[in-house]
Protein backbone atom coordinates (compact mmCIF):
# COMPACT_ATOMS: atom_id res chain seq x y z
CA UNK A 1 0.00 0.00 0.00
CA UNK A 2 1.58 3.37 -1.07
CA UNK A 3 1.58 6.43 1.26
CA UNK A 4 1.05 9.85 0.10
CA UNK A 5 3.24 12.16 1.46
CA UNK A 6 0.40 14.44 2.24
CA UNK A 7 -1.49 12.40 3.87
CA UNK A 8 0.78 12.75 6.74
CA UNK A 9 -0.18 16.25 7.09
CA UNK A 10 -4.18 16.30 6.39
CA UNK A 11 -6.46 13.63 7.92
CA UNK A 12 -9.44 12.67 5.80
CA UNK A 13 -11.94 14.38 9.14
CA UNK A 14 -9.99 18.00 8.88
CA UNK A 15 -11.32 20.47 7.66
CA UNK A 16 -10.26 22.31 4.39
CA UNK A 17 -7.51 25.34 5.30
CA UNK A 18 -9.64 28.68 5.12
CA UNK A 19 -9.15 30.16 1.67
CA UNK A 20 -7.11 33.38 2.15
CA UNK A 21 -9.05 36.43 0.64
CA UNK A 22 -8.59 37.45 -2.61
CA UNK A 23 -6.58 40.67 -2.47
CA UNK A 24 -7.85 42.82 -5.37
CA UNK A 25 -4.78 44.72 -7.32
CA UNK A 26 -4.84 48.26 -8.50
CA UNK A 27 -1.88 48.20 -11.21
CA UNK A 28 -0.25 51.50 -11.81
CA UNK A 29 -1.26 50.92 -15.38
CA UNK A 30 -4.83 51.24 -14.56
CA UNK A 31 -4.92 53.76 -11.88
CA UNK A 32 -2.73 56.14 -14.58
CA UNK A 33 -6.00 55.73 -17.25
CA UNK A 34 -8.07 56.52 -14.07
CA UNK A 35 -6.63 59.90 -13.67
CA UNK A 36 -6.23 60.61 -17.22
CA UNK A 37 -9.68 59.55 -17.58
CA UNK A 38 -10.69 62.47 -14.98
CA UNK A 39 -8.43 64.94 -16.57
CA UNK A 40 -9.79 64.62 -19.85
CA UNK A 41 -13.32 64.78 -18.06
CA UNK A 42 -13.05 67.63 -16.77
CA UNK A 43 -11.47 68.94 -20.08
CA UNK A 44 -14.22 68.26 -22.04
CA UNK A 45 -16.40 69.71 -18.94
CA UNK A 46 -14.69 72.64 -19.44
CA UNK A 47 -15.33 73.16 -23.55
CA UNK A 48 -19.26 72.34 -23.08
CA UNK A 49 -19.78 74.57 -20.53
CA UNK A 50 -20.29 77.81 -22.41
CA UNK A 51 -22.96 76.00 -24.31
CA UNK A 52 -24.91 74.62 -21.59
CA UNK A 53 -28.00 76.49 -19.86
CA UNK A 54 -27.99 78.95 -16.91
CA UNK A 55 -27.62 76.36 -14.05
CA UNK A 56 -24.16 74.96 -14.64
CA UNK A 57 -23.07 78.73 -15.35
CA UNK A 58 -22.51 79.39 -10.87
CA UNK A 59 -21.94 77.09 -8.56
CA UNK A 60 -24.48 77.48 -5.82
CA UNK A 61 -27.22 76.75 -8.63
CA UNK A 62 -29.84 73.60 -7.78
CA UNK A 63 -27.96 71.73 -9.83
CA UNK A 64 -24.20 72.55 -9.19
CA UNK A 65 -24.94 72.64 -5.57
CA UNK A 66 -25.91 69.15 -4.76
CA UNK A 67 -23.48 68.22 -6.91
CA UNK A 68 -20.77 70.20 -5.09
CA UNK A 69 -22.56 68.19 -1.65
CA UNK A 70 -22.18 64.58 -3.67
CA UNK A 71 -18.71 65.34 -4.74
CA UNK A 72 -17.88 66.31 -1.34
CA UNK A 73 -19.30 63.11 0.51
CA UNK A 74 -17.33 60.97 -1.98
CA UNK A 75 -13.89 63.01 -0.65
CA UNK A 76 -15.09 62.62 2.93
CA UNK A 77 -14.71 58.65 2.30
CA UNK A 78 -10.60 58.42 2.44
CA UNK A 79 -10.95 59.78 6.10
CA UNK A 80 -13.70 56.89 7.02
CA UNK A 81 -11.11 54.46 4.91
CA UNK A 82 -8.60 55.37 6.78
CA UNK A 83 -10.70 55.20 10.23
CA UNK A 84 -11.60 51.55 8.43
CA UNK A 85 -7.58 50.50 8.22
CA UNK A 86 -6.56 51.84 11.86
CA UNK A 87 -9.68 50.52 13.63
CA UNK A 88 -8.12 46.95 12.53
CA UNK A 89 -11.28 46.67 10.54
CA UNK A 90 -10.24 45.77 6.91
CA UNK A 91 -8.99 42.75 6.39
CA UNK A 92 -8.36 42.91 2.86
CA UNK A 93 -6.56 46.76 2.91
CA UNK A 94 -6.09 46.95 -0.70
CA UNK A 95 -9.99 46.81 -1.22
CA UNK A 96 -10.01 49.82 0.95
CA UNK A 97 -7.36 51.75 -1.13
CA UNK A 98 -8.99 50.88 -4.57
CA UNK A 99 -12.28 52.36 -2.71
CA UNK A 100 -10.32 55.04 -1.75
CA UNK A 101 -9.02 56.18 -5.08
CA UNK A 102 -12.51 55.21 -7.23
CA UNK A 103 -14.21 57.73 -4.34
CA UNK A 104 -11.52 60.13 -4.16
CA UNK A 105 -11.15 60.62 -8.46
CA UNK A 106 -15.19 60.93 -8.48
CA UNK A 107 -15.63 63.66 -5.71
CA UNK A 108 -12.62 64.98 -7.60
CA UNK A 109 -15.22 65.30 -10.76
CA UNK A 110 -18.16 66.08 -9.54
CA UNK A 111 -16.27 69.22 -6.77
CA UNK A 112 -14.43 69.97 -10.28
CA UNK A 113 -17.97 71.04 -11.84
CA UNK A 114 -18.95 73.12 -8.97
CA UNK A 115 -15.60 75.39 -8.94
CA UNK A 116 -15.61 75.63 -12.44
CA UNK A 117 -18.74 77.74 -12.89
CA UNK A 118 -16.64 80.36 -10.42
CA UNK A 119 -13.02 79.53 -10.69
CA UNK A 120 -12.17 81.90 -7.95
CA UNK A 121 -12.01 82.91 -4.60
CA UNK A 122 -10.79 81.69 -1.58
CA UNK A 123 -12.10 78.30 -1.91
CA UNK A 124 -9.73 77.90 -4.78
CA UNK A 125 -7.10 76.64 -2.19
CA UNK A 126 -9.86 73.69 -1.73
CA UNK A 127 -9.08 73.13 -5.11
CA UNK A 128 -5.10 73.47 -4.92
CA UNK A 129 -4.96 70.91 -2.12
CA UNK A 130 -7.23 68.34 -4.47
CA UNK A 131 -4.80 68.96 -7.13
CA UNK A 132 -1.93 68.47 -5.20
CA UNK A 133 -3.23 65.76 -3.30
CA UNK A 134 -3.83 63.47 -6.25
CA UNK A 135 -0.66 64.11 -7.40
CA UNK A 136 1.02 63.13 -4.06
CA UNK A 137 -0.82 59.91 -4.21
CA UNK A 138 -0.54 59.13 -7.68
CA UNK A 139 3.50 59.92 -7.40
CA UNK A 140 4.16 57.88 -4.07
CA UNK A 141 2.02 54.43 -5.86
CA UNK A 142 3.79 54.49 -8.83
CA UNK A 143 7.40 56.24 -8.61
CA UNK A 144 7.91 55.66 -4.73
CA UNK A 145 6.38 52.30 -4.21
CA UNK A 146 8.80 49.93 -5.70
CA UNK A 147 11.67 52.19 -3.92
CA UNK A 148 10.08 52.00 -0.31
CA UNK A 149 9.93 47.90 -1.11
CA UNK A 150 13.59 47.87 -1.90
CA UNK A 151 14.12 49.91 1.30
CA UNK A 152 12.45 47.10 3.92
CA UNK A 153 15.28 45.02 2.21
CA UNK A 154 18.18 46.85 3.43
CA UNK A 155 20.23 47.16 6.90
CA UNK A 156 19.55 50.40 8.54
CA UNK A 157 22.33 52.76 9.11
CA UNK A 158 22.86 52.06 13.31
CA UNK A 159 22.82 48.41 12.77
CA UNK A 160 25.84 47.99 10.03
CA UNK A 161 27.27 51.75 12.18
CA UNK A 162 27.71 49.01 15.59
CA UNK A 163 27.84 52.35 17.76
CA UNK A 164 27.98 50.35 21.14
CA UNK A 165 26.36 53.71 22.75
CA UNK A 166 23.45 53.76 20.09
CA UNK A 167 22.67 50.30 20.18
CA UNK A 168 22.67 50.42 23.97
CA UNK A 169 19.79 53.29 23.81
CA UNK A 170 17.82 51.25 21.50
CA UNK A 171 18.23 48.37 23.35
CA UNK A 172 16.62 50.34 26.56
CA UNK A 173 14.03 51.79 23.96
CA UNK A 174 13.10 48.36 22.76
CA UNK A 175 12.48 46.92 26.83
CA UNK A 176 10.46 50.14 27.32
CA UNK A 177 8.09 48.93 24.48
CA UNK A 178 8.24 45.57 25.46
CA UNK A 179 7.43 46.36 28.80
CA UNK A 180 4.41 48.94 27.92
CA UNK A 181 2.90 46.46 25.55
CA UNK A 182 2.16 43.59 28.19
CA UNK A 183 0.08 46.20 29.80
CA UNK A 184 -1.58 47.85 26.49
CA UNK A 185 -2.02 44.42 24.40
CA UNK A 186 -0.35 41.41 25.67
CA UNK A 187 -0.88 39.12 22.60
CA UNK A 188 1.16 42.06 20.33
CA UNK A 189 4.53 41.41 19.54
CA UNK A 190 7.02 44.58 19.83
CA UNK A 191 8.17 44.18 16.26
CA UNK A 192 5.20 43.98 14.23
CA UNK A 193 2.77 46.15 16.87
CA UNK A 194 1.26 49.73 16.28
CA UNK A 195 -1.49 51.35 18.23
CA UNK A 196 -4.87 51.36 16.55
CA UNK A 197 -7.64 53.30 16.89
CA UNK A 198 -9.21 50.65 19.15
CA UNK A 199 -6.28 51.14 21.67
CA UNK A 200 -6.13 54.88 21.58
CA UNK A 201 -10.41 54.71 22.43
CA UNK A 202 -9.69 52.47 25.07
CA UNK A 203 -6.03 53.10 26.88
CA UNK A 204 -5.40 56.74 25.35
CA UNK A 205 -2.63 57.38 27.71
CA UNK A 206 -0.58 54.48 27.40
CA UNK A 207 -0.90 54.57 23.28
CA UNK A 208 0.26 58.13 23.24
CA UNK A 209 3.24 56.76 25.61
CA UNK A 210 4.05 54.01 22.73
CA UNK A 211 3.92 55.92 20.05
CA UNK A 212 6.07 58.43 21.28
CA UNK A 213 8.74 55.51 22.26
CA UNK A 214 7.81 54.27 18.69
CA UNK A 215 9.01 58.03 17.68
CA UNK A 216 11.96 58.23 19.68
CA UNK A 217 13.60 54.64 18.49
CA UNK A 218 12.61 55.83 14.63
CA UNK A 219 14.34 59.40 15.22
CA UNK A 220 17.11 56.85 16.70
CA UNK A 221 17.35 55.16 13.76
CA UNK A 222 17.61 57.54 11.76
CA UNK A 223 14.54 56.32 9.50
CA UNK A 224 13.61 59.55 7.75
CA UNK A 225 17.69 60.28 6.91
CA UNK A 226 18.08 56.90 5.46
CA UNK A 227 15.80 57.73 2.44
CA UNK A 228 15.55 60.35 0.09
CA UNK A 229 13.34 63.56 0.94
CA UNK A 230 10.48 62.34 -1.57
CA UNK A 231 10.38 58.84 0.22
CA UNK A 232 10.73 60.24 3.91
CA UNK A 233 7.93 63.09 3.35
CA UNK A 234 5.88 62.63 0.79
CA UNK A 235 3.24 60.54 3.39
CA UNK A 236 3.11 63.36 6.20
CA UNK A 237 2.70 66.20 2.91
CA UNK A 238 -0.01 64.37 1.27
CA UNK A 239 -1.87 63.73 5.13
CA UNK A 240 -1.21 67.52 5.99
CA UNK A 241 -2.74 68.24 2.23
CA UNK A 242 -6.18 65.96 3.51
CA UNK A 243 -6.27 67.61 6.76
CA UNK A 244 -6.10 71.27 5.12
CA UNK A 245 -8.61 70.33 2.84
CA UNK A 246 -11.22 68.81 5.39
CA UNK A 247 -10.59 71.83 7.63
CA UNK A 248 -11.81 73.88 4.43
CA UNK A 249 -14.28 72.20 3.42
CA UNK A 250 -15.79 72.29 6.58
CA UNK A 251 -15.40 76.35 6.75
CA UNK A 252 -16.55 76.61 3.22
CA UNK A 253 -19.51 74.99 3.74
CA UNK A 254 -20.25 76.58 7.30
CA UNK A 255 -19.82 79.92 5.41
CA UNK A 256 -22.27 79.13 2.45
CA UNK A 257 -24.77 77.93 4.44
CA UNK A 258 -25.13 79.80 7.42
CA UNK A 259 -22.98 83.16 6.65
CA UNK A 260 -24.88 83.49 3.27
CA UNK A 261 -25.04 87.41 3.53
CA UNK A 262 -20.82 87.62 3.93
CA UNK A 263 -20.27 85.25 0.99
CA UNK A 264 -22.82 86.95 -1.27
CA UNK A 265 -21.38 90.49 -0.07
CA UNK A 266 -24.63 92.44 -1.27
CA UNK A 267 -25.07 90.27 -4.42
CA UNK A 268 -28.20 88.20 -4.77
CA UNK A 269 -28.01 84.54 -2.35
CA UNK A 270 -28.81 82.52 -5.19
CA UNK A 271 -28.17 79.54 -3.43
CA UNK A 272 -29.49 77.05 -0.62
CA UNK A 273 -29.29 78.29 2.62
CA UNK A 274 -30.12 78.38 6.39
CA UNK A 275 -29.07 81.81 7.47
CA UNK A 276 -27.95 84.89 5.75
CA UNK A 277 -25.76 85.92 8.50
C1 LIG B 1 -14.15 70.13 -2.50
C2 LIG B 1 -15.20 70.78 -2.42
C3 LIG B 1 -15.46 72.16 -2.95
C4 LIG B 1 -14.72 73.02 -3.72
C5 LIG B 1 -13.34 72.78 -4.30
C6 LIG B 1 -15.51 74.21 -3.92
C7 LIG B 1 -15.10 75.31 -4.64
C8 LIG B 1 -15.87 76.45 -4.83
C9 LIG B 1 -15.46 77.62 -5.60
C10 LIG B 1 -14.13 77.78 -6.33
C11 LIG B 1 -16.48 78.51 -5.52
C12 LIG B 1 -16.51 79.90 -6.16
C13 LIG B 1 -16.20 80.93 -5.08
C14 LIG B 1 -16.29 82.37 -5.54
O1 LIG B 1 -16.81 82.64 -6.62
O2 LIG B 1 -15.86 83.22 -4.75
C15 LIG B 1 -17.54 77.93 -4.73
C16 LIG B 1 -18.74 78.52 -4.46
C17 LIG B 1 -19.79 77.92 -3.78
N1 LIG B 1 -19.76 76.69 -3.14
FE1 LIG B 1 -18.26 75.39 -3.18
N2 LIG B 1 -16.71 74.05 -3.27
C18 LIG B 1 -16.71 72.79 -2.67
C19 LIG B 1 -17.73 72.19 -1.93
C20 LIG B 1 -18.94 72.78 -1.69
C21 LIG B 1 -20.03 72.15 -0.98
C22 LIG B 1 -19.97 70.74 -0.35
C23 LIG B 1 -21.06 73.00 -0.99
C24 LIG B 1 -22.40 72.72 -0.40
C25 LIG B 1 -22.93 73.35 0.55
C26 LIG B 1 -20.64 74.21 -1.69
C27 LIG B 1 -21.40 75.34 -1.89
C28 LIG B 1 -21.01 76.46 -2.58
C29 LIG B 1 -21.86 77.60 -2.87
C30 LIG B 1 -23.30 77.74 -2.43
C31 LIG B 1 -21.10 78.51 -3.62
C32 LIG B 1 -21.59 79.82 -4.23
C33 LIG B 1 -21.04 81.00 -3.51
C34 LIG B 1 -21.08 82.22 -4.41
O3 LIG B 1 -21.65 82.16 -5.51
O4 LIG B 1 -20.52 83.23 -3.97
N3 LIG B 1 -19.35 74.04 -2.11
N4 LIG B 1 -17.14 76.67 -4.32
Amino acid sequence: MTTNTQDLHTSPAAPAPAKPPKRPDLSNRRLLIWVAGLVLAVAGYLIAKPFLPAPWQRPGTEILQPVAALGAVLLLAPFLFSLGKRGGHSQIPNRLFILHVGASLAGMFLVSLHAAAAFSGPPLVLVACLALLAVTGVVARVYLAPRMAATFGRKSAPFQAGDPALKAKLRALIDAKTALLARLDPQASEALFSPTLRHFLTTPLKSLAYARLARKEARLMGARQSVSWLQAWWRPLHMALAWLFLAGLILHVVLVTFFAGYVADGRDIYWWHLAAW
